[in-house]
């Protein structure tokens, strides 16, 4: 009995075990699934670009100042900018090869993160994969909001592509200053960058067809690449949006200009670029400015680009892919610009392009 006993205590003990065992397998495995779940629905798209975007970053620990309360920065030792930049992107490093072919600075402002997020996951994407880095660039703002700069300091640390130019207050009228900032930073950062150039934030770009325009002009100088407008009139009641006093600019009609949506320069032009700025008298206006009246003082040939569109409306559920032979299409917000990366006529878009250039 007590044999027996002895016998059954120890099996029943086994059987409970093994019951436990399992049990607590089948609940870690749970909790484990769960945590995963957790992670993939935070950061689905977070996750994607990390690991899309590590070609372009020689380090994930941005260079990052410090922002005083005062809204002045400090320099950390080690960050290796003049005190000009809060945040500077850190992907043209000192290995030459690995800077981008184009670099393209898209004006943001600091509280679009939303809209920066739609060019990242949608034509951005197909800009990293073709070695076009996109950088998005704002100027300083005042130290009262605390969250916003904490906030912008974390999508740096994450994404690495912000830049902000402290000497210059964001603000809309200082756009010119801002953009030429934004050139100069280009200019002496990514050294061995073919092409740099200005994307608005609220356009789509076609980037394969922009790539197959500027790849016959690899050895080219002083030209600006762009949607070239002729004959424009200068507005001037200062009620109208684009509106300019005679001060500001005396002539009743603009230069030929590259229309801001997308002009690009060959990175060896950057620096007249940026010299004749300093010859000529600035307003805010800034594709009339950097993409007239300086490509006129420096004689550079304009390439036009026709394939424009000022707004398109794309329709889920249409067949009409006449959208996708736009290399430039403006007006495009957020919500739309995915509508366009998950439409059907994606697949048209892709065709047109030469094999060479696909993701
Ligand atoms: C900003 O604050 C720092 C210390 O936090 C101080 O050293 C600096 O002088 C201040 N700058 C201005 C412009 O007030
Ligand atoms: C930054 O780095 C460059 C080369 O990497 C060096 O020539 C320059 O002196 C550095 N500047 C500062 C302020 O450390
Ligand atoms: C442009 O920036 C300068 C320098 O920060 C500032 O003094 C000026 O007020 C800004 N202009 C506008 C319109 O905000
Ligand atoms: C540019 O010049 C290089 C070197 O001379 C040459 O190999 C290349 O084919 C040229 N590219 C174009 C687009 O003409
Ligand atoms: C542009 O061309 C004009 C006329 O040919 C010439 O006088 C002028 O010096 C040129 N400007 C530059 C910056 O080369």
């Amino acid at each position: 009995m007590s044999n027996s006993r002895g016998n059954g205590i120890p099996i029943t003990s086994n059987r409970q075990r093994i019951n436990l065992t399992s049990a607590y397998r089948k609940r870690i495995a749970f909790i484990l699934g769960l945590l995963v779940f957790y992670l993939l629905w935070r950061r689905p798209f977070g996750l994607f670009i990390r690991e899309e975007s590590t070609k372009l970053h020689a380090s994930d620990d941005a260079s990052l100042l410090l922002v005083n309360d005062n809204g002045t920065t400090v320099e950390r030792s080690d960050c290796n900018q003049t005190g000009r930049y809060f945040l500077g992107p850190d992907f043209c490093s000192d290995d030459l090869s690995s800077h981008p072919y184009l670099l393209l600075i898209i004006p943001s402002r600091p509280g679009n993160a939303k809209d920066r997020a739609a060019v990242r996951e949608t034509w951005g994407l197909h800009a990293r994969k073709q070695n076009v880095a996109l950088v998005f660039g704002f100027g300083a703002f005042g130290s009262t909001n605390d969250d916003l700069h904490r906030e912008l300091r974390s999508e740096h640390a994450f994404f690495g592509d912000l830049l902000q130019i402290t000497s210059i207050t964001d603000a809309y009228h200082n756009q010119t200053q801002l953009m030429l900032a934004f050139l100069d930073w280009g200019a002496k950062n990514c050294q061995s960058a073919q092409f740099i150039g200005k994307a608005d934030e609220d356009t789509w770009i076609n980037i394969f067809g922009v790539l197959e325009r500027l790849r016959p002009l690899e050895n080219e100088t002083n030209f600006i690449l762009g949607h070239i407008i002729t004959g424009a009139v200068v507005r001037r009641l200062a009620t109208e949006k684009w509106a300019l006093t005679l001060q500001e600019y005396p002539d009743a009609t603009y230069p030929p200009f590259a229309e801001g949506h997308l002009y690009i320069f060959p990175r060896s032009s950057i620096t007249s670029v940026l010299q004749a700025s300093k010859r000529l008298h600035m307003h805010w206006i800034d594709d009339v400015f950097i993409g007239g009246q300086i490509p006129k003082f420096l004689n550079m040939s304009l390439i036009h680009i026709p394939e424009w569109a000022q707004i398109f409306d794309i329709n889920p559920k249409s067949r009409d892919c006449s959208g996708s032979k736009y290399l430039i299409i403006h007006d495009v917000s957020a919500v739309v610009k995915r509508k366009i990366y998950y439409h059907p006529c994606m697949r048209l878009y892709r065709q047109i392009v030469p094999p060479e250039l696909l993701p």
